[in-house]
């Protein structure tokens, strides 16, 4: 694997291989001295045309833990704004010997375009409503750390699909380590076509809940409210919220998973982000551990 565009078609083996690195990541991490020269003389950009908290830090650090050169780019402030192409922008960057790029837009597409387009390594960071592959691959990586193994494992997605970039890495990436993925959310947010996919789609919350090991709940995309999609967020959170009460009564042992950022009290109520039950910020810190394997896989031959 040169790039990580997705997770659509990667082999079993080599999702092993980055969870597996990631695990001696994680231990790194756990050590007063987190630093390892793993990649001293590699060059790497982060590329965020879209806003982004927890994956644009999350490759921060694990690139800094892992001793790379990295350059920030956002498109505000950029040449960007003054007309100049992605791709303009990109032979640039690239002109300044770089090796590997990060990449987050929001068009689908966008990462392997640049893969197709450059001579650099490239690391999708999320690309529209396509793929986010290190998010599903710290999502894996959590719920093997909770359950030892992820096939056999029964994992309820709930909420925005149809806009969900991490629903379709998760599916992806679950189903080819032997997962059974089950979808639930309103009508109007859920893909047309799901068949390639091979994901299970609950009738109502509480046929997906029940019996699930792991409860993911996805953001509502506010920024798409106008778009028709939702009535309103109270009917969302009436039909689809994760309550402490519907947990409760349904599966009060799942582990709840959200990929943030979250909006509490809609999707997933407060008191169960906050519990014992919620596994949310685990999810973050593994993000540092899995995120540093993808970058030492890729792109660990670079400076040697
Ligand atoms: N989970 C995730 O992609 O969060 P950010 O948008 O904050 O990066």
């Amino acid at each position: 694997m040169k790039h990580l565009l997705g997770l659509q078609g990667v082999p079993e083996e080599e999702i092993y291989a980055i969870l597996d690195t990631a695990k001696s990541f994680r231990e790194l991490l756990d050590r007063p001295v987190k630093k390892v020269p793993s990649l001293r003389g590699t060059t790497i950009v982060n590329l965020f045309f879209e806003n982004s908290t927890r994956t644009r830090i999350s490759f921060e650090l694990a690139e800094k833990r892992l001793s790379a050169d990295l350059i920030n780019f956002t498109s505000s402030g950029s040449s960007i704004s003054k007309g100049e192409t992605l791709l303009d922008t990109v032979h640039n960057i690239e002109s300044m010997k770089i090796d590997l790029v990060v990449v987050r837009h929001s068009g689908a597409g966008v990462p392997a375009f640049l893969a197709k387009n450059t001579h650099a390594i490239v690391l999708n960071a999320g690309d529209g409503a396509h793929e986010h592959p290190t998010q599903a691959l710290l999502d894996m990586f959590t719920m093997r750390q909770r359950f030892g193994e992820i096939k056999g494992l029964r994992v309820a997605i709930v909420g925005d699909i149809r806009f969900s970039r991490v629903a379709r890495s998760n599916a992806w990436g679950l189903k080819t380590l032997g997962a059974d993925v089950v979808f639930c959310g309103p009508p109007t947010l859920m893909p047309g076509d799901m068949s390639d996919l091979g994901v299970e789609i609950a009738p109502n919350l509480e046929q997906a809940v029940r019996g699930a090991d792991v409860v993911m709940a996805l953001r509502v995309q506010r920024e798409r409210q106008n778009d028709g999609y939702l009535a309103s967020e109270r009917e969302y959170r009436a039909c689809y919220g994760i309550t402490r009460e519907r947990l409760d009564a349904w599966n009060p042992s799942a582990m709840v998973m959200h990929p943030g950022p979250v909006n509490r009290n809609i999707e997933l109520d407060s008191e169960v982000a906050d519990s014992e039950q919620s596994v949310i910020l685990d999810q973050v810190t593994n993000g540092v551990a899995v995120r540093m394997a993808a970058l030492y896989l890729l792109a660990g031959g670079i400076g040697k």
